[in-house]
């Protein structure tokens, strides 16, 4: 039987998984590296990292799981969206990498709206406004900061394509991928000639482009020897981390729609037409799915707001947590579950990194909002718990208000661990939820694109149909429901009311 890589080029590390044809994953292996911030709101990574890593990865899974070289069918990549990898005319890389949570972009944004003709005519170019973690403003970025560098530049790939370019010699990308860059036309499944037009950004520059489940090259002599694999090893496009994690979780028909609430929080619908939020706030992307499409909302501090009331406010829970060798947020939960519903009117504003979805907004700040003497620790937890999962429903709200149907939604990440979170995100979203049997995220969804790729099945939405299913459901408690319902325009009125007065407060720090 063959086995399918999937290798996923995250932030903190590279994960690297192996999986037989029937979906069942044999060994999985992590290899971290550094992140660097030279300055304020910069996030930069070194792409060799992430080729050493990607090597050490595969040879640990093949060794753990006794794999032979031949045995190996194909291999997906997976990578953290929208980062920059500048290359000169020998393919090697002229500076690090600008990642997707770096911030340095603002003045660009506002340039790319200008040449662009307006936002609204940016939006029907490429179907998303210029937000600063895309790839395009660190292009320009560096040609109005850096122009011997962007002088030198004759290839830009996105990180997993560095690693595509570094296993095959082939510059080439995928759709879902390249639908973060800002320069993709989305509804065409090709490069925007008109915005690259306007940018005065030559074609040249950008790689071939594939739809996920294509092989776009096969290993070269050289990564073969580094990887103990097989020339010639067909890769397969794969996916950006969120298509790629979608496709992992069985987002491949209208109606399912994943909610993940990791350190961010990521709501996630399939679509079968191109569907554009006018306002810009869900993105839309090309699906790792041939010929299909999805819109996403991207919640910066979901699960990372629980993670910092944990770390700044729960000493006490963390060493009683070490001592009865359990999780602090199980600890952390069961004080908040001691608290009703709605926190008896405490409201927290999950906006500790500001906020991409719904406000596009990098001075929005965390906040509690409603704090009385009747409140304790508990009703803190549990109105941090709340605000994460009212911030994700305000994507599923705008998914829904764009007419595309939330029918099904499967949770994952760590808020999907905990039974106490799920039956929360069912009252919050009004509707049932589900889990499913694979927690494996990106790197299974590209090793299942490979095993589809490479003829193992027709296509991955039956890949899909025949690894993932529903393994538990969670309804929503009516009376739960309805206190929810009633606090959730407050939430989204807080927002409002203090928009202002965040842009404020960032001119004092
Ligand atoms: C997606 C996004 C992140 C990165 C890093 O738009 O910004 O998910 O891909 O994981």
């Amino acid at each position: 039987m063959a086995v399918y890589l999937g290798i996923d080029i995250g932030t903190s590390g590279t994960k690297t998984l192996a999986m037989n044809e029937d979906g069942a994953i044999l060994a999985a292996a992590t290899v971290e590296y550094p992140l660097y911030s030279p300055k304020p709101g910069w996030s930069e990574q070194n792409p060799v990292d992430w080729w050493a890593a990607s090597v050490k990865s595969v040879k640990k899974v093949m060794r753990a799981a006794k794999l032979k070289a031949a045995s190996v069918g194909g291999i997906g990549l997976s990578g953290q969206m929208h980062g920059s990898v500048f290359l000169d005319k020998s393919g090697s890389v002229i500076r690090p990498a600008l990642l997707w949570n770096d911030q340095r972009t603002a003045a660009e944004c506002v340039e790319i709206e200008k040449r662009a003709g307006g936002r609204k005519k940016l939006i029907k170019m490429v179907a998303n406004p210029a937000l600063t973690g895309f790839t395009a403003p660190k292009i320009l970025w560096l040609r109005n900061n850096e122009k011997k560098n962007f002088d030198k530049t004759v290839q830009i790939l996105l990180p997993k394509d560095y690693v595509r370019y570094r296993l095959t010699g082939e510059f080439a990308t995928e759709v879902s991928d390249a639908s973060g860059t800002l320069l993709l036309d989305v509804v065409k499944r090709r490069w925007s000639k008109r915005l690259l037009g306007k940018l005065d950004l030559d074609a040249s520059l950008f790689p071939r482009m594939h739809e996920s489940e294509d092989v776009t090259g096969g290993l070269s002599a050289i990564a073969a020897k580094a990887m103990g694999l097989k020339v010639g090893t067909p890769v397969v496009g794969g996916g950006g981390d969120q298509a790629a994690s979608a496709i992992g979780n069985g987002i491949v028909r209208k109606g399912v729609v994943s909610a993940t609430m990791g350190t961010s929080g990521v709501v996630f619908a399939h679509s079968d037409q191109v569907q554009v939020d006018p306002e810009g706030r869900l993105h839309t992307f090309c699906h790792a799915v041939r010929g299909k499409w999805h819109v996403m909302g991207c919640v910066l501090s979901a699960g990372g707001s629980l993670q910092w009331f944990r770390n700044e406010l729960c000493q006490a829970e963390v060493a009683a947590a070490k001592k009865k060798k359990v999780d602090p947020y199980e600890l952390i939960t069961q004080q908040a579950a001691e608290a009703p519903a709605g926190s008896e009117g405490l409201f927290f504003l999950p906006y500790l990194t500001g906020e991409r979805t719904p406000h596009a907004d990098p001075n929005a700040r965390g906040s509690w909002v409603g704090l009385s003497l009747r409140h304790g620790k508990g009703h803190m937890a549990r109105s941090v718990m709340e605000g994460a999962t009212y911030a994700m429903r305000d994507s599923l709200e705008i998914a829904k208000g764009m007419n595309i149907p939330v029918k099904e939604i499967r949770l994952s990440g760590g808020g999907a661990r905990s039974q106490y979170w799920r039956q929360m995100q069912a009252d919050i979203y009004g509707q049932p939820v589900v889990t499913i049997n694979a927690e494996e995220g990106p790197a299974y969804g590209v090793a299942l694109l490979a095993a589809a790729g490479t003829g193992a099945y027709k296509d991955v939405v039956e890949a899909c149909k025949a690894t993932i299913s529903v393994v538990t459901k969670t309804a929503a408690k009516p009376a739960a429901k309805k206190t929810y319902n009633k606090a959730y325009p407050v939430y989204q009125q807080l927002y409002a009311s203090l928009k202002d007065d965040f842009a404020e407060i960032q001119k004092l720090v």
